[in-house]
């Protein structure tokens, strides 16, 4: 959820910190700080805010010093204060740490360093692995001594990186992400290649329960029982290079505008993966398919796909809720993950309870360099580049395009589905959004909205209804559309706006009676359709094609609306409140 960079190098460490905290501010955003070595001393400074604002405010990037460490916050503990914010320095000030990820029993070890004399200023669970490692230093005198006795210690997840007044560098990876970058003039150690991939592509990825120690002659990586590890060093894709928004205002609008080429994309360099996944679940026993917000949503997609082309069951469980469904998963299951950052904690834990019955994984993921990846028995790559925009667009359509491709290849080429032609049905939308410019003006006020599909319409509506939610901050709400005389029409005012999704197909007279009965109670109705009627106050267009596709496409529009409405507003598309791209806590 946090962002975590390290620097050791030749060059003044805090700028490159300050740029590589912009590039993952995705991962959380509501303070930042950056701490360096200078002259002896551990400067630090930090500021509730965006990089850019606190940057603006106390110039992070004019700390002197070469070697540094930075941090992006998502609160878990503790208020959003600067006091907060990290670095965290220890009491005694000789050792600054920043960390992503949660200490369990920090309450106890915060009583036992109290005790023993250290000082904690902030309300974060974090603070106390500064103190901790300042307490086993002052034990040891010893750097390696004092890491590994502080892993030993801690219970949680986490990846911090700590620097010390000598002017070392020593981090640890305990089911948090940490990699290692290998630069010509210096040495990286982030939570994201993001975070430095512009310096180098040269990285390590430090496995779970490993340390390590980085100062000017060089690294040293040890396992949590300090035995020394070897790691090969890999070549990051150019692909994680493309993280600028070029010609356009937000990343979420870069992101909406690649479709028409990532769904196309999705998949391809993974194809023998592909192949053996769908060989895996067209004679799976069981077929159970898990994920988190909008990775969620395309796995209700595809039970209606599935179940549709392929002839197979596949039942969708909210990754956060297996923990809680008892014994679903047997021997010869198939679990299909999806999950855009291959991170998310609820994700991962769906997938390891899975994984102790012997179910075999199979992950539909964007980071190939993920945890989830690690898990998995086959991967299947989005292929999609980095998406940094905090609302999921062109991961979505690229899950789904994954998911069609299965379909495709268990019902052999029957579901009619052509990529060409979804890809210029997308391109015709994005060609003209001047109508849907104009509904975001309508629908910026607005307290309620509510979006209505039917079948594999439904699962497009629930993830419009989080798209709006997430962007605009408007309440919404996606619902099957038979549902509505079940209750939600008593909702439907003057006020109130309706989004009815509603291609030409075998859903269409169904929804557009729904549409009928919801504009007799006074609604706003906007209709996404390729036919226009009389029933909608605002028709947004879409192409006519085969009605397998639809689903691919009809999400685009309401994308538009969010992130148009988002602008409105003048809310931030990229980095709504409260929320982070990669969700990496319970
Ligand atoms: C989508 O717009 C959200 N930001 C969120 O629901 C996201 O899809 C969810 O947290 C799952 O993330 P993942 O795909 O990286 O696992």
């Amino acid at each position: 959820m946090c962002s975590i960079i390290g620097y050791l190098g030749l060059n003044q460490a805090a700028p490159i910190i300050v740029k590589g905290l912009k590039r993952m501010e995705y991962r959380g955003y509501d303070s930042v700080g950056v701490a360096t070595f200078s002259n002896n001393h551990i400067l630090v400074r930090k500021g509730v805010g965006k990089v850019i604002e606190v940057n603006k405010a106390v110039r992070l990037d004019e700390l002197s010093g070469t070697v540094g460490i930075g941090h992006t916050r998502w609160a878990t503990h503790g208020m959003v204060t600067d006091t907060n914010a990290h670095p965290h320095p220890s009491s005694t000030g000789e050792i600054a740490i920043v960390h992503n990820g949660i200490i369990e029993n920090h309450e106890e070890l915060k009583r036992e360093l109290e005790q023993k004399g250290y000082a904690f200023k902030s309300q974060t669970d974090s603070e106390v692995i500064a103190n901790l490692l300042q307490y086993h230093h002052d034990e040891t005198g010893d750097i390696k001594q004092s890491m590994t006795h502080t892993v030993s210690d801690l219970k949680g997840s986490y990846a911090f990186v700590a620097v010390f007044e000598d002017g070392t560098l020593a981090a640890a990876r305990f089911h948090e992400p940490l990699i290692i970058g290998i630069g010509k003039e210096g040495y990286f150690i982030s939570s994201d290649v993001l975070g430095f991939v512009e310096h180098t592509d040269e990285v390590i990825y430090l496995d779970n329960r490993e340390f390590v120690i980085i100062n000017t002659t060089g690294i040293q990586i040890f396992d949590f029982n300090i035995n020394p590890v070897r790691h090969q060093i890999t070549k990051v894709s150019k692909e994680f290079a493309d993280v600028y928004k070029g010609e356009y205002a937000h990343f979420t609008l870069k992101e909406i505008s690649e479709q028409p080429t990532t769904i196309l994309n999705a998949g391809n360099n993974t194809k023998l993966e592909l192949d053996l996944a769908t060989d895996l679940i067209r004679h799976a026993k069981t077929l159970y398919i898990t994920g988190s917000g909008t990775s969620y949503n395309a796995a209700l997609v595809a039970k209606f796909l599935f179940s549709k082309y392929a002839k197979i069951k596949i039942e969708p469980i909210i990754s956060s809720e297996v923990h809680f469904s008892h014994d679903v998963f047997e021997q010869q299951s198939i679990l299909i993950a999806l999950s855009q950052s291959g991170e998310s904690a609820d994700v991962l834990e769906a997938v390891n309870i899975a994984k102790k019955t012997g179910t075999k994984i199979i992950s539909i993921v964007n980071i190939m360099t993920s945890s989830l990846v690690h898990l998995s028995s086959i991967s299947i790559g989005l292929g999609c580049g980095p998406e940094i925009g905090v609302a999921a667009t062109k991961s979505f359509t690229a899950q789904l395009a994954i998911l069609y491709k299965i379909a495709d290849k268990i019902c052999n080429g029957s579901t009619g589905i052509d990529f060409a032609k979804a890809s210029e049905a997308i391109k015709k939308i994005l060609s003209d959004d001047s109508k849907i410019k104009e509904i975001a003006k309508k629908i910026r006020d607005v307290s309620d909205i509510y979006i209505l599909g039917r079948g594999i319409h439904y699962p497009i509506a629930s993830e419009a209804s989080l798209k709006l939610k997430e962007l605009t901050y408007i309440h919404a709400e996606g619902l099957p559309g038979g549902e509505l005389k079940h209750g939600p029409l008593a909702l439907m005012d003057s006020n109130t706006y309706v989004i009815m999704i509603n291609p030409s197909d075998p859903t269409y007279s169904d929804t557009l009676t729904s549409a009928r009965e919801i504009k007799a109670r006074g609604a706003k109705v906007i209709g996404v359709s390729d036919k226009p009627s009389d029933v909608y106050d605002y028709w947004i267009e879409i192409p006519q094609i085969d009605e397998s596709m639809y689903p691919l496409v009809e999400i685009i529009p309401i994308q538009l609306l969010a992130y148009y409405a988002a602008v409105e507003k003048d809310t931030d598309p990229d980095y709504p409140r409260n929320l982070a791209k990669s969700v990496t806590v319970k």
